[in-house]
């Protein structure tokens, strides 16, 4: 028997791709696992009007770890309408797959390093190395929303909140209502991954995003249980920023930061901001991270108009992949990989189209293969 289950789960259009490159560089690792294959994406929402069946449910149960690729998402009318029309509003509106996985899973640590690599003409700045953790199962991403807002909502609003008057006079189809729910567990925990993560790895600050100053309830507790948390840790200093001043700062000096901290959706924002600085969609690996199962991803969607062309970048999944190495504790492994995809990036000769060059999803992915056993550090 192989030492890992893992599930793969491809998904839509080219997360078929980036996985069967990641496929390519895990098996040259030689890493002792059993993958098994689970149905998940737009073609199960269409034919069995769930994106995320059961079964697939089921097989993330009895793994040790999953490598995700991507899912096309598209509108609640969109999504219905492509729907098989015997399923026509017998089955639960359209939600993404990944955001029922992490909240179903309790994947709570969403984890996203991203790191300039050397050479890399998509660089915004040489050195940058920033690590966030993102809050995955709660906040806006709650799934508690209204449109139209029930009449019996609207009354209990009016009862308990001030400001609500400005609505108060709305008809229900008028206006619409996300809530944004937060935790102090979920708020806690994300908060001591991020200072566990810099006390293990010897990084010296983390820095919280919020919006404390106008989300006063949930941000406001966000950032008092990130300076009671803090006071743990005396050993990490500990700062904190607007999200909407951090998008600045985050450009005018990337080294300034080191760990950032956020709930869900900033976290989300300001993920893809570090992302664009250190390459763009190609490079943005995640580690969606629960106590007992994670879900290794890259960030970026199914790329519909590329699907079928390998011509993505597979570096973010490469890099998820390693992350999933780490994880299910195989460090010479991941680091194996991380220096043969640096290498292959310091070297030039190998580039997808993103980074200006012509080479095929998998001849990128065949080039790193190709460096596995060049020596560490050379
Ligand atoms: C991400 C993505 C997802 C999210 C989408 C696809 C639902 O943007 O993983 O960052 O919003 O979390
Ligand atoms: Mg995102």
């Amino acid at each position: 028997m192989a030492k890992y289950r893992i599930a793969w789960l491809p998904g839509d259009g080219v997360g078929k791709e980036v996985l069967e490159a990641a496929k390519i560089v895990l098996d040259d690792l030689e890493l002792d696992a059993e993958y098994i294959h689970g149905d998940i994406g737009w073609d199960f929402w269409c034919s069995e009007g769930d994106a995320f069946p059961q079964r697939t449910i089921d097989l993330l149960k009895s793994v040790d770890a999953a490598m995700f690729g991507a899912i096309t998402s598209k509108p609640a009318k969109a999504a219905e309408a492509e729907l098989a029309p015997a399923l026509r509003g017998k089955v639960a509106p359209y939600r993404s797959p990944i955001v029922r996985m992490r909240q179903l899973f309790d994947l709570y640590v969403c984890l996203r390093p991203l790191k300039s690599f050397r050479g890399n003409p998509l660089n915004y700045k040489e050195g940058i190395d920033i690590v966030v953790f993102r809050e995955n199962t709660e906040d806006l991403y709650s799934g508690v929303e209204f449109s139209p807002v029930p009449d019996e909502l609207a009354g209990v609003l009016q009862k308990l909140s001030k400001p609500f008057a400005a609505f108060s006079s709305l008809k229900g189809d008028e206006y619409a209502i996300s809530c944004k729910i937060n935790t102090r567990k979920g708020s806690e925990r994300i908060i001591r991954a991020a200072f566990e993560f810099a006390k293990k790895f010897g990084r010296k600050k983390v820095t919280v995003v919020q919006k404390a100053n106008v989300v006063r309830a949930t941000d406001g507790m966000f950032l008092e249980i990130a300076k009671e948390v803090a006071r743990e840790y005396p050993g990490i200093a500990m700062d904190d920023a607007n999200v909407d001043a951090m998008t600045m700062w985050l450009l005018k000096n990337p080294f300034n930061y080191d760990v950032l901290v956020a709930p869900n959706l900033y976290g989300d924002i300001i993920s893809d901001l570090c992302a664009q600085m250190v390459g763009g969609l190609g490079f943005g690996a995640s580690g969606n991270i629960g106590d007992k199962l994670a879900v290794f991803e890259p960030t970026h969607g199914s790329a519909p108009k590329y699907a079928g062309q390998y011509k993505v970048n597979p570096i973010a999944t490469i890099m998820a992949a390693k992350m999933m190495l780490e994880w299910l504790g195989e460090e010479e492994k991941a680091k194996r990989l991380e220096q043969a995809v640096a290498g292959v990036i310091r070297e030039a000769k190998v580039r997808t189209y993103d980074m200006g060059g012509s080479s095929t999803t998998l001849e990128m992915a065949k080039a790193i293969t190709a460096r596995l056993n060049v020596p560490v550090g050379a």
